[in-house]
């Protein structure tokens, strides 16, 4: 039976994207109110629509670069372009989404006295030098290059997080999230899990950047969601950064050929060159989320999570499937020009 004195109200930012929208699903779960705020670019209200008539969820459209009043006890902010692909489309409001959205979000928790997580990113890493990647490690930014509206503006929204908690006491939790994969990721975001799934399904070649042996490691949505909410409940003195990811390691080569062997596909590979500051090889270092997490680890597997994942894609797999960015042009959105 649900316990209402544990029953908060919970504002999730980019609540309708990938992973917020497992995260709305999983807060509702556990019996709190859930307010989700995206502006829909890269997220869609099919991400929730079936949380829509559910008496404890409310989707509200807006823009985190705005400020935004509503009466919360805890904050997870998620809103931002997560892939490549869709936060170099407009690099100026994606650094804007960062750094004047956590801006947004840290007042609104010093007003009303929230609890605040930041879904930040193994991307504030940049090219690292040290592997597997410690929190205590600072990093090999570009802060010119073409993903720096991204590496960088997750980085100042983490400035911003500890000066909040030094300056104005606000309780903080930093997560730097790894790559994560699972259903509802969009189909177009040019990941290279949703691409060769996608290529796959649809016989395509699957495009290998540079010799294929870079590394990634792939962490199942389900599990980082586990990791985020442990993360929010820690202690008070627990600030993070936190990594939360999975540590398995595999080269885009074996991903490949994975996935091909998953779906049966006839696909050949295709070999591109490398895109400028791609990192040769990303793998969490999670000890401190297995201490600080109670104990917390990730469960799934590569290949249950991509078969999940591909169960999930061939329900989208029929073309024509239109890129996100065509649906919903960031020029579209009503801001004030700087
Ligand atoms: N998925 C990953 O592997 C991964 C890895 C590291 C960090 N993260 C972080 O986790 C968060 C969620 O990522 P995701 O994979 O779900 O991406 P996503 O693109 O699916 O979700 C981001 C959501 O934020 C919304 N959004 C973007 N700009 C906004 C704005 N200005 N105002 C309000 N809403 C806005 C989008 O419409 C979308 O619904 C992001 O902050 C991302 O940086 C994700």
């Amino acid at each position: 039976m649900r316990n209402y004195n544990a029953t908060k109200r919970i504002l999730v930012t980019g609540g309708a994207g990938f992973l917020g929208s497992h995260l709305c699903e999983r807060l509702i779960a556990d019996g709190h109110d859930v307010l989700c705020v995206d502006n829909f670019f890269t997220g869609n209200k099919r991400n929730v629509a079936h949380l829509l008539d559910h008496p404890r969820f409310e989707l509200m459209r807006h823009d985190v670069t705005f400020p935004l009043y509503v009466e919360v006890n805890e904050i997870y902010n998620l809103a931002c372009p997560a892939s490549p692909v869709h936060y170099q489309y407009d690099p100026v409001q994606t650094t804007k989404t960062s750094v004047h959205g956590a801006i947004n979000m840290l007042g609104l928790a010093k007003r009303v006295g929230a609890k605040i997580l930041q879904a930040s990113t193994s991307e504030v890493y940049g090219d690292p030098e040290v592997h597997p990647q410690p929190e205590s490690y600072w990093g090999k930014v570009n802060p010119i290059g073409p993903r720096s509206c991204y590496d960088e503006g997750k980085r100042c929204a983490e400035t911003l997080f500890f000066d909040y908690h030094r300056q104005h006491k606000l309780r903080i939790k930093v997560v730097r999230i790894f790559n994560t994969y699972g259903p509802r990721m969009h189909p177009n975001d040019g990941r290279v899990v949703s691409n060769f799934i996608m290529q796959a399904l649809r016989g395509e070649d699957i495009t290998i950047y540079g010799d294929g042996s870079q590394t990634r490691s792939f962490c199942y949505v389900d599990d980082l969601i586990e990791a985020m909410v442990r993360a929010m409940d820690t202690p008070d003195d627990f600030t993070g950064p936190v990594n939360i990811g999975n540590p398995g390691e595999f080269s885009m080569l074996a991903l490949a050929e994975k996935v091909i062997a998953l779906t049966g596909s006839q696909s050949k590979l295709a070999w591109r060159p490398l895109p400028a500051d791609d990192p040769k090889q990303r793998r969490p270092d999670i000890s401190l989320a297995r201490e600080a997490l109670k104990g917390w680890a990730p469960e799934v597997d590569l290949a249950t999570g991509l078969d999940r994942t591909i169960a999930y894609f061939k329900g989208v797999a029929q073309p024509p499937i239109e890129p996100v960015i065509s649906l919903r042009p960031a020029a579209d959105v009503t801001r004030p020009v700087h």
